[in-house]
């Protein structure tokens, strides 16, 4: 063939970091198939859909069944009923929402890269250790990635002031975060908040692991004032609703929103979307919906409140052995300082070894997490039970 290729890919490593994962587990166990493996490594969930999420569905794909009911093509951004689903569930954190705002997709995940679309040539400001969607969707598309680097000392969650040059960018930020657990207070936002307003800069905001806070925290960067001038939120119903399966997601572009030359972000994402995307099938929105009505909501945070206990017995674990972490409370990830100095492979390596556990090495989210290494809290009781004793056994 004559044809070329992008090769911003050539600045991408080879595989993304959980097929990854996924093939050295696969060899393992094609080693050792007597190895009982207890997977802690990808945040995907465990429990199955809520009652009243799957009696959506049903109901929802029974219409599709019968010529009265049956519809075609969803709305480009979603139909009306989960919109208001999704705007009363921010009245809850006291924001409002116009639903020309949401934009209903399959997953935060899709959102997260695709919004480089609409984006030109900016400086980009990613915090490391983060989720790689950020830095790989950006390298694709050929954009100057800076970094700015979560630590020990700044609780893994670094501020403004640690961008040495002060001028306009694209700012990455995921709070609670993955994979360090560790989340933004009021402040500390605010003050992110006001650095984006003061310099021109855009935030784009991944709250996929909101309904873990149980502190006194900021649930949607619409909390602080002035953010819908400043900042593009991306959420998620697989870690709330335990829909990794299921698919569904959305994304608010307030009105507010202009570039430097008065651009609508708004608009050009509905553009982006009517062009690339056809939207989600209609069961999976009622199901999404059915998940943040009332009696969805109490069954959905029964779910939380499982991976919440799992998150807890992990963490007794390094507590009682000394070892430093981050997360664990208002997040289903932990965040564990390797012990003896090990690079994370190489725990990674160690615990898939001796103690038949798979996590997920820092270092893969970013040169910060390097040393460091990812325990999810999504297992099932019994196996996370199991990784609490053989944890106890190897530290
Ligand atoms: C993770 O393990 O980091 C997440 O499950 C990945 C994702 O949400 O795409």
């Amino acid at each position: 063939m004559n044809i070329k290729v992008n090769d911003n890919f050539k600045n991408i490593k080879e595989t993304y970091l959980f097929s990854e994962i996924a093939s050295r587990v696969r060899a393992y166990k094609e080693a050792h198939p007597e190895a009982d493996l207890i997977r802690l490594g990808i945040g995907d969930v465990t429990l199955p859909l809520a009652p009243v999420v799957v009696k959506a569905m049903q109901d929802a794909s029974a219409e599709m069944g019968v010529k009265e009911t049956f519809r075609g093509y969803p709305p480009e951004s979603g139909y009306e009923f989960l919109k208001q689903a999704v705007s009363d569930r921010y009245s809850t954190f006291g924001v409002s929402l116009d639903l020309s705002e949401i934009f209903i997709s399959d997953g935060a995940k899709s959102d997260i890269g695709n919004l480089v679309d609409i984006l030109g040539e900016n400086d980009i400001v990613i915090p490391d250790p983060v989720y790689p969607v950020y830095v790989d969707s950006n390298l694709m598309n050929g954009n100057r990635i800076s970094i700015i680097s979560g630590s020990k000392e700044n609780g893994f969650l670094p501020m403004p002031d640690s961008i040495t040059e002060k001028k306009s960018a694209v700012i990455y930020i995921c709070s609670p975060n993955n994979p360090t657990g560790a989340a933004y207070n009021r402040d500390q936002l605010k003050e992110w908040v006001e650095y984006a307003l003061e310099t021109g800069s855009l935030i784009i905001y991944d709250s996929a692991y909101e309904a873990f806070v149980v502190d006194d925290l900021p649930h949607s960067i619409y909390e602080i004032e002035g953010a819908e001038r400043c900042a593009i939120e991306v959420c998620s119903f697989s870690k709330f609703a335990g829909f990794t399966g299921v698919r569904c997601g959305w994304t608010i572009v307030p009105q507010a929103l202009k570039a430097e030359d008065g651009t609508s972000l708004n608009k050009m994402w509905f553009r982006r979307q009517a062009t690339k995307f056809n939207g989600v099938s209609y069961p999976v929105q009622r199901a999404a919906q059915a998940a943040l009505s009332e009696e969805g909501m109490v069954q959905c945070m029964e779910n939380i409140e499982y991976y919440r206990k799992n998150a807890a017995l992990l963490a007794d674990v390094f507590d009682s052995k000394g070892v430093f972490y981050t997360g664990g409370r208002n997040s289903p990830y932990i965040w564990l300082e390797c012990p003896d100095n090990m690079g994370s492979w190489e725990f990674f390596d160690k615990l898939l070894n001796e103690a038949h556990i798979v996590g997920t090495p820092g270092e893969g989210f970013g040169e910060a997490g390097e040393g460091f290494f990812r325990i999810t809290a999504f297992g099932t009781r019994e196996s996370t039970e199991e990784a609490c004793r053989r944890l106890a056994g190897i530290l």
